[in-house]
């Protein structure tokens, strides 16, 4: 324990995801945007990491599987889900309810009753443990909306140290949030964290509306980046912390020579066009078909593209229990295979590369660092981290980023990335022809503007601006006294985010 205030971080998903064959484990790099941006921060500032390690049932040997595979920077401690929990609050509650509803896709949402209480039942243990783990006065930091009511839960025990959350998906519109069943439940659980974190400011706009509507003594006071709310004597401050990435690790990795050498390979492989990538979790929420259809839309109406261009689609499996996940990999599959059956020019050409994997951390740098052009159009996204990873590893900033509108990374980086409608099929498919046809100089100067912001705001500058905003008392290791000059995470920035 590096000090009285060493974070506990509490997320449903660990870094690693055990998987047990017969009598061995294996631990597997996890896959998401909050693992990606969490693992540098607990490395930097050590402390313990409470979470789901994606197996069903008890079994001891998880933990064990996860003390090995740690990097002993910081602890993991691994909460067991039963098979029934991890179908009615994993799958249920937490990805049939409430993340449809959040990224606004509600005739998506299933409301089974009883995924609410396994839901409660999941939070309480997630309390337990966290009870366990902290002192009564450690700082206890909860991420995401599988849950949001660990902190009341935690308060029923006892607690009486700070507990903040953030939300790294988005928060939805009142009329959205108000179809919840158990929308007043929420709110009240929410309102009990001692400081509460979203993506931008249209999320924190829209919780602060619901709040409001729901708990009408609540009082919202100050401006700025945090704001205060009052209900009777709790007092609470409100945020918005866009999450960024760990840009010396992604720029850093980009540019060693196993990488050099990898991008050379493709660009051999892939000669004399320009290569456009995606990258995506299999999500609905990703845009996937759409930009697929708006793909075929530009080889049909600007035939100069073909054989000139390749697509490269990433998606990491994600979810594939749930019936609408597993029909959008179908539903993926079959247009590529259609486009391909229409455009593919046999030993001069295919238009679409297909990689259904998760991928290492060499050929994911080499991706983004050979890609021409990003394509990043999710419906809705609390952030995505992929556009902000792109920009750092293109070292040569000789590239262009086609952004949906929708992503919360739009806030940041709309100055650079031709934004994008991703329903509008024509309007991406010309965003795709204009980003071929751009000029040098407007493709760098883009690309510097975003990769600059991208530095500025990483993920380190993330933790500080949030624990600043907690106000917690200044620790001997510097937790709590965050500020860009003097980082709770100092010496670890430029330790490799791959
Ligand atoms: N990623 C990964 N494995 C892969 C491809 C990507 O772990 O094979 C990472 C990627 O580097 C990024 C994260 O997954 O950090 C995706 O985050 P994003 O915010 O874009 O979307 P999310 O999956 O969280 O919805
Ligand atoms: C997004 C969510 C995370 C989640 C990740 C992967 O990044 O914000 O909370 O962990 O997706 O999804 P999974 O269901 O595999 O945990």
């Amino acid at each position: 324990m590096r000090s009285a205030h060493r974070p506990i971080v509490v997320s449903n998903r660990l870094p690693y995801v055990i998987q047990r064959d017969g009598e061995r484990y294996q631990a597997l790099p996890g896959s998401g945007g909050l693992i990606a941006a969490l693992l540098p921060v607990l490395r930097g500032m050590g402390g313990a990491w409470i979470g789901w390690s994606g197996m069903a049932g008890e079994d001891p040997g998880v933990q064990q599987a996860l003390d090995e595979a740690g990097d002993g920077l910081f602890s993991m401690h691994a909460i067991a889900l039963s098979q029934e929990e991890v179908d009615q609050f994993y799958h249920g509650f937490a990805n049939e309810i409430i993340w449809p509803l959040f990224h606004d896709l509600a005739s998506l949402c299933n409301f089974v009753p009883a995924y609410w209480q396994s839901y409660l039942q999941v939070n309480r243990r997630y309390a337990r443990a966290v009870a366990d783990q902290a002192g009564g006065e450690s700082f206890v930091w909860v991420h995401d909306y599988q849950l949001m009511h660990v902190g009341a839960e935690l308060r029923r025990l006892g607690h009486t140290g700070p507990v903040a959350y953030f939300l790294h998906i988005p928060f939805p519109s009142i009329d959205l949030f108000l179809q919840l069943p158990w929308r007043r439940a929420i709110v009240r659980a929410l309102a009990d964290y001692d400081l509460l974190g979203f993506q931008t400011l249209r999320d924190r706009r829209n919780f602060l509306q619901c709040l409001q509507a729901l708990i009408p003594e609540a009082a919202v006071s100050g401006r700025g980046q945090v704001v205060d709310v009052r209900i009777g004597e709790r007092r609470l401050r409100v945020g918005h912390f866009p999450i960024g990435i760990d840009y010396a690790g992604v720029a850093g990795a980009a540019a060693s020579e196993p990488v050099a050498e990898r991008v050379r390979e493709l660009h051999k492989l892939l000669p004399d066009r320009t290569l456009i990538l995606g990258i995506d979790r299999l999500d609905y929420t990703k845009g996937i078909p759409l930009r697929l259809h708006a793909f075929r839309n530009a080889l049909e109406r600007y035939p100069e593209l073909r054989a000139k261009v390749t697509l490269i689609q990433v998606v990491v499996p994600s979810r594939e229990p749930i019936p609408s996940y597993h029909d959008l990999r179908l539903q993926i599959e079959q247009i590529i295979g259609r486009i391909n059956g229409e455009f593919t020019a046999p030993g001069n050409w295919v238009p679409i590369h297909y990689v259904f994997r998760s991928l290492d951390h060499l050929d994911l740098s080499a991706y983004y660092r050979a890609a021409g052009i990003a394509l990043v159009t999710p419906l809705k996204d609390g952030m995505n981290l992929v556009a902000k990873e792109y920009c750092a590893a293109s070292i040569e900033e000789d590239c262009v980023l086609i952004l949906s509108e929708f992503a919360g990374a739009a806030a940041q980086l709309r100055g650079g990335a031709l934004l994008v409608n991703p329903y509008d099929i024509e309007g991406m498919a010309d965003a795709i022809v204009r980003a071929v046809r751009m000029e040098r100089p407007e493709r760098l100067r883009r690309m510097r503007k975003m990769r600059r912001d991208t530095q500025r705001r990483d993920v380190f500058w993330w933790v500080d601006s949030f624990l600043k905003a907690a106000e917690l008392p200044v620790a001997p290791n510097g937790i709590g006294n965050g500020s860009a000059s003097t980082s709770v995470l100092g010496d670890q920035r430029a330790g490799g985010a791959f």
